[in-house]
């Protein structure tokens, strides 16, 4: 089988500016030195790391117990995640911080709240109080499923007060969806709230519980945070205010010290087949992965505004909302609702508003703001802004040159972080005042992480390379194991390659060392024996100014194997008719070559996304191969896209 070829020849690079290299966190020198070390001994790198990012109550006895695939750091240390994210920005040297911002939320009406640090920390004792009175423990398990709202944030870290892991289930997940994940974790608990504000107007959320509750009998208790004040029913002997829990509780509540591998949150993720899957992270570790990464990615000082736009039920959320700011004493936006309401410019307003410096967010949501047009963005002041972010797709060339010009100002480096839920933290990144950039490439791995690319026989290569991307040494911020599973553990992720975890993506490694991510590896196509990425294409056809966004993946053809299917949403300016098909077709073969040259063109206004914004290739290879559509669709974020897909092919 051949390798992955890059038919993309990106030959842009961007230098980050001198001012702003010269005040990075990590410079050139500081970056070189920890590559250097991270490649020699990533153990003693990674406790350099959590000597320098995180307070510890007991010293670890040894930094790394390895025994494939079973990892453990930092062994016999003692810590607590909510002392870091709090207690230790009261005391000592950082002291002046208790009255810093630690949460600046907006919520999508429009109203808004700052919490200090001195009073984050307050809520957090208190609601940690109001879980010891409902009986939970340590290591009892409490399912939140909420909206963006500051609650879930103080519950997150009354959690970790305790000791009692967290599984947060995104807010727009089914109550069949939340009763799976609450039983899978056997949670005693669920926070929630009546309901949130989205799409300009109140949606529900404990009516879901109620009927996830019903077929979750290990639930004991539901504390219900007031947001939208609709009537709920409440169930007596069961169902708690927040606000009526919290008026009673004391703000007395020392941290639990708690060992370095205690469990500290389950967050399912959904896998290509069957049960989702419960990832488990565990406390120092994932702390010291996530507090290190934050500072030296995100260049993080203490008069930023940071924002990233990802909900805090997905990774993002938890890493980099949450645990990664919050332990370095940042200030953390966190805005409610979606980005196009009241209009398509309220991201940008609230940039402009608050004031954010470093902003972070998805691909998807970039080309969305493509397509809605320029006029928004430009229409606010964002010269508050210093650096950029991306995460969770690839991001395409012309998309990541949009980000730079139109939003950036071109004065902004952009990291493009590559990372999964299960790394828990990023792995793959520039560092923004020591690397040049191109668009569309994720950089290097970060110092102290060992990536590589394998091909099918599981050979490392070297040098120039495509195949499937892995990681062959443990990390610390790394899945501890799947909750319950030990043996989907083992072969998901570790059953393909020798002691070498498969992340599922491919990639591809250009001459000067820079990785090049092609997305996940089922979405690979076998052109008459050329392995092509999707992104690759979609990539091309996104750089014609009359595309937005596109989808491209393989149907069965018999001559050659695989031909490339292109779902294309043109601009709004934009005609679709046969002219453009055939202009289209001409443009990705100037682009990158006959070879991938879609066979077919359909148009469409929207394509199938998970909830997080991913595009699900699967349900187009059905709808392009003309099969029905199989297999698990729950995550699916509008059905009616479906819909529309399958009309269009009966027109
Ligand atoms: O395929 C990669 C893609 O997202 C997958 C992980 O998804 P999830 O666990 O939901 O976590 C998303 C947020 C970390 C990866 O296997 N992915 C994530 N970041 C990038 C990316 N693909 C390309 N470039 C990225 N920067």
């Amino acid at each position: 089988m051949p390798d992955i070829e890059s038919l993309l020849k990106e030959r842009r690079s961007f230098k980050p500016s001198a001012d702003f290299s010269r005040q990075a966190n990590w410079n050139k020198r500081t970056t070189s030195e920890y590559r250097k070390l991270g490649e020699k001994n990533p153990t003693k790198f990674w406790a350099k790391m959590a000597k320098e990012n995180v307070d510890w109550f007991k010293p670890w006895t040894k930094v790394l117990d390895w025994k494939p695939p079973f990892a453990k750091w930092f062994v016999g240390a003692k810590t607590n995640v909510s002392y870091n994210c709090l207690d230790r920005h009261l005391e000592g040297p950082n002291a002046w911080r208790k009255n810093k911002a630690a949460i600046i939320w907006e919520g999508e009406p429009g109203d808004t709240r700052t919490i200090t640090y001195a009073e984050l920390h307050k809520d957090v004792c208190r609601f940690a109080n109001v879980l010891k009175s409902q009986g939970i423990k340590k290591g009892d398990r409490v399912c939140l499923y909420m909206p963006m709202v500051p609650e879930l944030a103080i519950a997150m870290l009354a959690c970790t007060r305790i000791g009692a892991p967290h599984s947060i289930v995104f807010g727009g997940f089914s109550a069949e969806a939340l009763s799976d994940r609450i039983n899978d974790a056997q949670a005693k608990l669920v926070v929630t709230a009546d309901g949130g504000y989205r799409k300009g107007a109140a949606f529900g959320l404990k009516e879901m519980v109620d009927a996830a509750v019903a077929k979750s009998p290990c639930v004991e208790t539901v504390v219900v945070v007031a947001r939208t004040n609709q009537d709920v029913e409440m169930k007596s002997g069961r169902d708690l205010w927040w606000h009526e829990l919290m008026a009673d509780a004391s703000t007395n509540c020392p941290p639990a010290k708690l060992d370095a591998e205690h469990p500290l949150f389950i967050l399912y993720t959904s896998g290509t087949t069957g049960n989702p899957k419960g990832i488990l992270h565990t406390t120092g570790g994932y702390l010291t992965h996530v507090a290190t990464t934050f500072k030296a990615i995100f260049d993080i000082k203490d008069d930023d505004v940071y924002w990233c736009t990802a909900d805090i039920g997905w990774i993002t959320g938890h890493s980099y909302v949450v645990y990664g700011p919050l332990a370095n004493g940042a200030t953390t936006l966190m805005y409610e609702g979606t980005p196009t309401e009241p209009g398509p410019d309220r991201w940008w307003s609230l940039i402009e508003k608050w004031g954010v410096s470093i902003f972070y967010t998805a691909p998807t949501a970039i080309r969305t703001f493509i397509r809605l047009g320029d006029e928004h963005p430009k229409s606010h002041d964002l010269s508050s802004l210093r650096l950029l972010g991306s995460v969770g797709e690839p991001i395409n060339p012309e998309a990541w040159m949009w980000y730079h010009r139109v939003i950036g100002g071109k004065r902004c480096p952009i990291v493009d972080t590559w990372w999964q839920t299960e790394t828990g933290g990023i792995m793959i990144s520039p560092l923004p005042g020591a690397i040049d950039t191109k668009p569309g490439s994720a950089t290097k791995p970060f110092p102290g992480i060992h990536a590589n690319i394998f091909d099918e026989e599981g050979n490392a290569t070297t040098g120039e390379a495509g195949g499937f991307l892995v990681l062959t040494h443990p990390w610390p911020g790394m899945l501890r194991g799947i909750w319950g599973d030990k043996k989907r553990f083992k072969e998901t992720y570790w059953g393909k390659y020798d002691n070498t975890y498969f992340a599922g993506d491919g990639a591809h490694r250009d001459k000067s060392g820079y990785f090049w991510i092609i997305g996940r590896i089922d979405d690979v196509m076998n052109v008459s024996g050329h392995r092509i990425g999707t992104m690759e294409v979609e990539s091309a056809l996104v750089s014609s100014t009359d595309v937005a966004e596109a989808a491209v993946v393989g149907r069965p053809d018999e001559i050659t194997g695989t031909a490339i299917v292109a779902f294309v949403s043109p601009k709004a300016t934009t005609t679709a008719d046969d002219a453009l098909v055939a202009r289209l077709k001409k443009h990705v073969t100037k682009e990158i070559g006959a070879i991938a040259r879609p066979t077919e063109i359909r148009f469409t206004n929207a394509l199938p996304k998970t909830r997080s914004g991913k595009i699900m290739r699967r349900l187009l290879r059905d709808i392009a191969s003309g099969r029905d559509v199989a297999g698990d669709t729950s995550t699916l974020e509008d059905f009616s896209v479906l819909a529309k897909l399958r009309e269009s092919e009966e027109d």
